[in-house]
């Protein structure tokens, strides 16, 4: 599979780009209507309407009967990975897009949210959600802004395309997170504004580490460093080296300044593939800042949907694509990049973190991010990276412009009579939490089942030392029933005389959310979702043979699976009563930690003066208007991504 082929391309920007298109209402979203057969879909990509062809059923097929043999004890199990977490796998959240996923402010958060993460709290024990994206890099802290606003772009950077684009945070963002956080255990990674490292602004670390305390999981420094010198926010000859160089000011600047007291929580070097892991390893970075490292991390997508998009490199047809997401490889070959990084990462004693991936990069594939295919992909290989030793991954989550959102909020102006929309990857995460459990000491391995066949792949977790679970894919579709398999489990120690399954359900890989059920229940489709799981809850009962020490478990084509094979490690994951929020917005307050304001007057970050001119980094102006003028929309907010575009072409 093709890694990347725009290496210079600002993936990450380009989704707040979008996001900002929608902040500032420029492009029209117009409302989704059915669309007739053969009339164009012009609405936004959150809610495309793109049905692909599912693959044709394998030749050979798959087999329909296997056999898996376990061990009930995980020290008679060679290769379970290192304990895992529940909120192993969380969310990428774009910082300009937070007003519209997270709320206005601490007083005013979106339900529809709290409900989709409680949801995965009351599984996982609670949920990590990472805040960043570039827009960290430019982001300054102001007291207030004017009409009592949160957020907002640098209005220097509107008026001058070329100027670097700004994004100017009160401490009301904070707040709204705390607030996020005492109400569904949500857990931040943030970032450290990066793109001046000889005037560093703290103040994001100075707030986030006083507001939200322990429910700051760490704070990264340098979003995707590597591509950098390919966007003009560092000089060409811009290497491992000195970024190395740069961490290093940084772990100065923080070591002078006493309003950050945890000092060991910083996330680097979030390299995309343009750089190596290895080349920033063999720089000696982690040697050198083991005590400011709080973890390692990188960030990847598999492939690009930029053509398609932006008219920028290579076209990928999304029906030819879809296959590639359709297999356990898939999964696989993303992780292993990794696989020596995650070793090393154990004798480093870091936790090594995926801290932004999805389907694609530029919104990802119509018909593909957004179908239950997506759903069994990220599955997969979200269980792919915990099997090898990561220790999070986090799906990102962009505007209204991208197509493999977990979950989108409705258009601003749609707010009042439209609900939320779940993407099937949200569903992948709702399952993860499932498998890992909140106790925190959950190992899991790939079974390689099925002879490793590609399309049938299995997982087992284990916790606190025993066997507790299976997870069993099939990525086949097949409407006959004929690629239904069953898999046979046998147990060193006997089966169980009864195990219960979970299904997440659909009859197609191409089929949308509202064709998937997690246990027989749903999310709902487009503009129906309040973030909380509706309809009768479905789990079925296997009763195994325990003379022939065999359990049969079905997995229909398509399909994926979980069997609980304790009552225990079953219970901790279903909720007799979960937590739901029910109103349209959440109004009251929780009085916990707060700010001291006298922070922000002494702090050593910029405050009003920020509001005064942005400094332009000399991008060509040609280049940004040429492509522009080509593009689709000639918004001000795409010049800014034009501008990251236009220079490395
Ligand atoms: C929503 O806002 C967009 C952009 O301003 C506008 O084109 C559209 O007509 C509005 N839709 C509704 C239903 O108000
Ligand atoms: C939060 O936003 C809501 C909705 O815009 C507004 O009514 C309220 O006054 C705001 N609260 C604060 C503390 O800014
Ligand atoms: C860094 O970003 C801030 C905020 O957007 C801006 O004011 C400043 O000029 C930038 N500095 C550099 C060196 O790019
Ligand atoms: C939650 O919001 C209230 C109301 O704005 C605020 O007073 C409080 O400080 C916030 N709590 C946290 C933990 O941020
Ligand atoms: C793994 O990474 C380490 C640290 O960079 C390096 O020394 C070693 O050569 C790498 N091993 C492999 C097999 O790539
Ligand atoms: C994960 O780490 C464990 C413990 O070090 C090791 O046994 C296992 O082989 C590793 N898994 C992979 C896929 O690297
Ligand atoms: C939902 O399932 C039905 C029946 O299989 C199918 O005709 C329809 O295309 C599916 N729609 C979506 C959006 O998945």
């Amino acid at each position: 599979m093709q890694i990347r082929a725009l290496p210079f391309f600002s993936l990450s920007l380009l989704s707040s780009v979008r996001a900002g298109v929608t902040v500032y209402g420029q492009i029209p979203l117009a409302d989704v209507t059915a669309t007739a057969p053969g009339q164009q879909y012009t609405g936004a990509a959150a809610y495309d309407p793109t049905i692909l062809t599912p693959p044709p059923i394998p030749n050979p097929p798959p087999n329909t009967q296997f056999g898996i043999q376990l061990s009930s004890s995980a020290q008679n199990t060679p290769g379970l990975s290192i304990p895992q977490i529940g909120p192993f796998l969380g969310f990428s959240i774009e910082v300009s897009v937070v007003n519209q996923v997270l709320g206005l402010n601490s007083s005013f958060l979106q339900v529809p949210f709290l409900n989709l993460m409680a949801n995965i709290k009351e599984r996982a024990g609670a949920v990590h959600v990472r805040v960043g994206g570039n827009t960290q890099e430019y982001a300054s802290i102001v007291p207030s802004l004017e009409d009592g606003k949160d957020m907002e772009k640098d209005k220097t950077s509107l008026t001058n395309p070329t100027a670097t684009p700004g994004l100017f945070l009160t401490p009301e963002v904070f707040y709204m997170l705390g607030n996020i956080s005492a109400l569904a255990n949500v857990h931040w990674y943030l970032g450290v504004p990066f793109n001046d490292t000889t005037n560093f602004r703290l103040q994001i670390a100075e707030i986030s580490e006083a507001v939200l305390g322990d429910h700051l999981l760490g704070l990264q420094v340098g979003n995707e460093p590597d591509l950098y010198s390919a966007h003009g926010h560092r000089p060409d000859t811009y290497s491992p080296a000195d970024y190395m160089g740069e961490f290093g000011n940084l772990i100065g600047a923080i070591a002078n300044d006493n309003n950050i007291p945890v000092k060991n929580n910083l996330i680097g070097p979030s390299v995309s593939g343009q750089w190596t892991p290895e080349d920033v390893w063999n720089t000696g970075f982690v040697q050198a800042y083991t005590n400011s490292l709080g973890y390692l991390a990188v960030e990847h997508y598999p492939t690009d949907n930029c053509f398609a998009q932006y008219n920028v490199g290579v076209y990928h047809n999304p029906q030819d694509e879809f296959p590639s997401y359709l297999t356990h490889n898939a999964g696989k070959q993303l992780v292993q990049p990794y696989l020596n990084s995650t070793y090393m990462a154990q004798i480093w004693q870091k936790p090594f973190l995926m801290f932004e991936t999805n389907t694609a990069s530029c919104g990802g594939f119509p018909g593909i991010s957004d179908s239950y295919g997506s759903a069994l992909w990220a599955l997969d290989f979200g269980l792919q990276m915990a099997a090898s030793n990561f220790s999070g991954a986090m799906l990102h989550v962009g505007g209204q412009n991208v197509f493999y959102n977990p979950f989108t909020p409705p258009p601003t102006n749609q707010t009042n009579y439209h609900q939320w929309t779940i993407g099937p990857i949200y569903y992948s995460a709702l399952a993860v939490a499932e498998l890992m459990g909140p106790s925190g000491k959950s190992q899991i391995i790939d079974l390689n089942a099925n002879g490793g066949n590609e399309f049938t792949p299995g997982y087992a977790v284990y916790e606190s030392g025993k066997l507790v679970k299976l997870a069993l894919f099939n990525y086949v579709t097949d409407p006959t029933g004929a690629s239904t398999y069953t898999a046979t489990l046998s147990i060193d120690t006997g089966v169980p005389s009864q195990i219960k399954v979970k299904y997440l359900e659909s009859s197609s890989v191409s089929n949308k959310a509202e064709n998937i059920t997690w246990a027989g229940q749903t999310l709902g489709g487009v503009f129906q979702a309040d973030g909380r799981l509706t309809g009768n809850l479905d789990i079925k009962t296997v009763n195994c043979d325990q003379t022939a020490n065999q359990c049969h478990i079905q997995v229909p084509a398509p399909g994926f699976a979980i069997a609980f094979l304790d009552q225990n490690s079953y219970n901790d994951v279903n909720p007799g009563s979960p937590q739901t929020f029910a109103t349209t917005a959440w109004t009251r307050t929780f009085n916990t930690a707060t700010m001291e304001p006298s922070v922000l007057a002494t702090s050593n970050g910029r405050q009003e003066d920020s509001y005064m001119g942005s400094t332009s980094r000399g991008e060509s102006g040609a280049n940004t208007r040429a492509y522009v003028s080509s593009g689709v929309v000639a918004t001000v907010m795409v010049l800014v991504g034009a501008m990251m575009v236009g220079r490395g072409l």
